[in-house]
């Protein structure tokens, strides 16, 4: 089985790294510093060891036009930066029409409004995943952390007849070797059964601790033990209850995804955020698909969420490419 990869950064170098490890073929396709990087001097991943292995299999193709449009991978995964989709979407929509099925290993909410507008009957799978990678010099991928990983059968919120929609299993001749290939890969995939609401899970966990991390320039375990934090994480939490509520999306209580967040900053102190190395580092960051997609959604349903609105505000402020 080959894999395709569209937007190969960290998360796409680590799961292409994985899977050619483990001896699958993976063609990826991302920006051209990284595919001078890896054309010259190769792939190398940093296992959670600290060991070394560099990585044959992985090809990385330097545009579009290199592809070979009568022999595509069979399994295509996006992983770029959700605020990169939009572009991402016009720039390969030759390729995806190609596909029935896509996987989006993304964080955020409302991509797969994105990707419904313009390709209303691809199937989108979403993994959600608690691994974490970082791409050093173009070419070094590190593992640095790991976790728990699902697939979401996800839908257009305007399509979505049931919030909870489960796998469409006529697909599951592809399922298979894809669940089987990252399990090979020891990054299995649980399928969930309650995908959108696990979108929303991982959904909370950001909005409360990446433009807090993001804004203070602190890595996780300052907002661990600070009580302000927890004032305002509490009230971000409360609002995005309340929109996801009116929406009918299904979630846990207040307290759950506090304990959620005080589990998830507790294992990983050492941690900067993304959105906090985002705007270190001068991209663009992802609030306006999370905070930001709550203050969409509020408005929508009359809700007020205040803080969410200052947060959304006060990133875009400290953002340099807005
Ligand atoms: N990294 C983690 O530890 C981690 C963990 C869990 C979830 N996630 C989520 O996974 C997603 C991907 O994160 P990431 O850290 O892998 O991001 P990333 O390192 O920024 O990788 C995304 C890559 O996509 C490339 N790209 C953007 N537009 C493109 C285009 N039009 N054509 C080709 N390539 C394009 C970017 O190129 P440029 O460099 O030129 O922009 C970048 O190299 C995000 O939603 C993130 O929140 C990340």
């Amino acid at each position: 089985m080959r894999i395709l990869i569209i937007g190969a950064g960290s998360m796409g170098c680590l799961v292409g790294a994985k899977l050619s490890l483990a001896h699958y073929e993976v063609l990826a396709i991302g920006s051209p510093r990284i595919y001078k990087a890896i054309s010259k001097k190769g792939l190398i991943f940093h296992d959670l060891g600290g060991l070394m292995h560099p990585v044959e299999n992985f090809k990385m193709v330097e545009s579009i036009s290199t592809l070979n449009t009568h022999d595509l991978p069979e399994i295509c995964i996006i992983t770029c930066k959700a605020y990169s989709l939009p572009t991402v979407l016009k720039k390969y929509a030759s390729i995806l029409s190609l596909y029935t099925e896509v996987f989006l290993l993304q964080n955020g909410l409302g991509n797969e409004d994105l990707i419904g507008a313009q390709f209303p009957n691809l199937t989108l799978y979403r993994i959600i995943s608690s691994f974490g990678a970082v791409l050093k010099d173009g070419h070094h991928i590190f593992q640095t952390g790991e976790g728990s990983s699902y697939l979401c059968h996800t839908t257009p919120s305007s399509s979505s007849s049931s919030p909870t929609s489960s796998p469409n299993h006529e697909n599951l001749s592809l399922l298979h070797p894809l669940l089987n290939a990252f399990g090979i890969c020891q990054m299995a995939l649980s399928i969930s059964a309650s995908p959108i609401t696990k979108v929303w899970e991982k959904a909370i966990i950001n909005c409360a601790i990446n433009p807090m991390g993001a804004l203070l320039n602190q890595p996780n375990g300052f907002l661990l033990n600070n009580l302000h934090f927890w004032t305002m994480g509490g009230k971000l939490v409360e609002e995005i209850l309340h929109v996801a509520k009116q929406m009918g999306i299904s979630l846990k209580t207040h307290s759950h995804y506090m304990d959620q967040i005080r589990h998830v900053l507790k294992a990983t102190q050492a941690n900067k955020n993304s959105m906090l190395q985002d705007i270190e580092n001068h991209r663009p960051t992802e609030i306006d698909f999370l905070n930001g997609y709550i203050t969409q959604m509020a408005k929508k349903n009359a809700i007020s969420v205040p803080y969410n609105e200052m947060l959304v505000a006060l990133i875009k402020m400290k953002d340099p490419t807005d």
